[in-house]
């Protein structure tokens, strides 16, 4: 059922506001414990859609998910190298491309196993070639509709090592490779054009895998089996972001966001943010830190004027999922904002690109598609409002919802309802704040 909800300026953002669980987090942390032998405990695992259907694929596969109240799950796995259960089965992964991504490099290390995957219509046109190439120069076998869409199969095979350049910066495909690496015989090195989140890397190495990074290329050795007690997740950035943009244009507004995730591949937005104007104090992670923990803490935000930023290749993997929202600001801001290197977001949940020009333009905003991102142009003055299509996609409807907060007239956001697929409580949360 499509929802419509409109969003109404209705004055500023105040108080303390706690985002919820990291997504990507919450998605490794069942996977990779799911690889362990022994118990991990999951404290603050994110309730929403996608990280759902990460705990019943790992389910399907034999492992054990127990909830011991609230957010905390006991996840028993099966080993990495288990015989694993369900070795010619289905696995739906609803909406989660991060699932879809990752998951392969695991089943691509255990020979006899045959498993289709396959999800909703968004994650039908998302690629899957990707992983699909490195995991066969492994030895998998992987088969995509027309050779790069869901449903595809991936068969199990001894593993070898490859040294193998990403084509393009992404967490995800990184991830698969590695963790396929765990499996290998010998070692398997990945290189990215450029640092993207390294959650994966954090957890696994905390987990006692042999994994080193030197510059852009980390290498995994082969492992046994892997070691982790507990995992606690931190609050999402990318969830928080959209109060954050919020709390920045609505005039009067501040907000102390509590206990969100500050490892600095993940705090590009405010790093953009802070040099459009913004005011945001906290402990941001130094870009370059190498720690295995994941660090969280506190943001203070309060509303200001922002002016024109450009926004270059090696910073979009950075804040991937939040440069629609640079676009809004942008809208708001003195002078020309530009992305530049970001033509993945035309393979996100929709075509980010297409949606968010359509849609800022649609409430006023001068703003163009580029093939690899975009440009708009403001002159620090609020958007008018309208209507914008959600088109399926969790951050577009949220979007939405913030320039609705931030125009003059208000914005009709329609397909609201996409928002649970990472943050069911946003509606609520934006509330309790206004
Ligand atoms: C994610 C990585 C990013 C991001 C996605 C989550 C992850 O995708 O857009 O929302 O959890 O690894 P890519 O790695 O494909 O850029």
């Amino acid at each position: 059922m499509t929802v419509t909800t409109k969003f109404v300026p209705a004055g500023p953002l105040r108080g303390d506001y706690t985002p919820p669980a990291d997504k990507s987090i919450s998605h490794r942390a069942a996977l990779i414990g799911a690889m362990c032998d022994e118990p991990v405990a999951v404290r603050n695992y994110l309730d929403s859609e996608d990280t759902r259907s990460t705990l019943d694929a790992v389910m399907t596969l034999g492992a054990g998910v127990e909830e011991e109240g609230g957010d905390c799950f006991v996840i028993r796995g099966v080993g990495l190298h288990a015989p694993l259960e369900a070795t010619e089965g289905l696995i739906g992964v609803g909406n989660a491309g991060t699932l879809m991504r990752l998951l392969p490099g695991w089943l691509a290390g255990q020979p006899g196993g045959v498993w289709t995957l396959d999800g909703d219509s968004s994650i039908r046109r998302r690629p899957v070639d990707r992983v699909a190439e490195p995991l066969r120069m492994m030895g998998a076998t992987v088969d995509a509709r027309d050779g790069r869409f869901p449903p595809f199969t991936v068969r199990g095979a001894e593993l070898t090592g490859i040294d193998y350049e990403l084509p393009v910066a992404s967490a995800q495909v990184k991830s698969c490779v590695l963790i396929a690496g765990m499996m290998a015989a010998g070692s398997t090195s990945v290189v990215e054009p450029s640092v993207s989140r390294d959650h994966t890397e954090r957890l696994l190495r905390r987990a006692r895998v042999a994994l080193e990074r030197d510059g852009l290329r980390i290498t995994v050795s082969q492992v046994d089996e892997l070691e982790l007690d507990e995992i606690v997740v931190p609050g999402d950035p990318s969830s928080a972001a959209f109060i954050v943009a919020a709390t920045i244009l609505v005039g009067g507004s501040r907000v102390v966001v509590k206990d969100v995730g500050l490892n600095w591949t993940r705090t590009g937005f405010l790093r953009i943010a802070e040099r459009m104007g913004a005011v945001i104090v906290g402990d941001l992670e130094q870009p370059g830190s190498q720690t295995d923990a994941e660090p969280a803490g506190e943001l203070d935000v309060a509303s200001g004027s922002l002016e024109a930023t450009v926004v270059e290749a090696d910073e979009v993997p950075l804040a991937i999922d939040e440069l629609t929202l640079v676009a809004l600001l942008g809208a708001h801001a003195e002078g020309e904002t530009v992305v530049r290197g970001a033509e993945e977001l035309r393979l996100k949940e929709s075509d980010r690109i297409a949606g968010v020009v359509d849609g800022l333009r649609g409430l006023g905003a001068d703003i163009e598609a580029t093939p690899d991102g975009f440009v708009v142009r403001g002159d620090g003055s609020p958007l008018r409002g309208g209507t914008i299509e959600a088109n399926g996609d969790h951050r577009m409807a949220m979007l939405g919802a913030v320039a609705g907060l931030a125009s003059t007239q208000g914005v009709e956001v329609v397909g609201m309802e996409a928002a649970a697929v990472s943050y069911p409580g946003f509606e609520q949360d934006l509330r309790t704040l206004v």
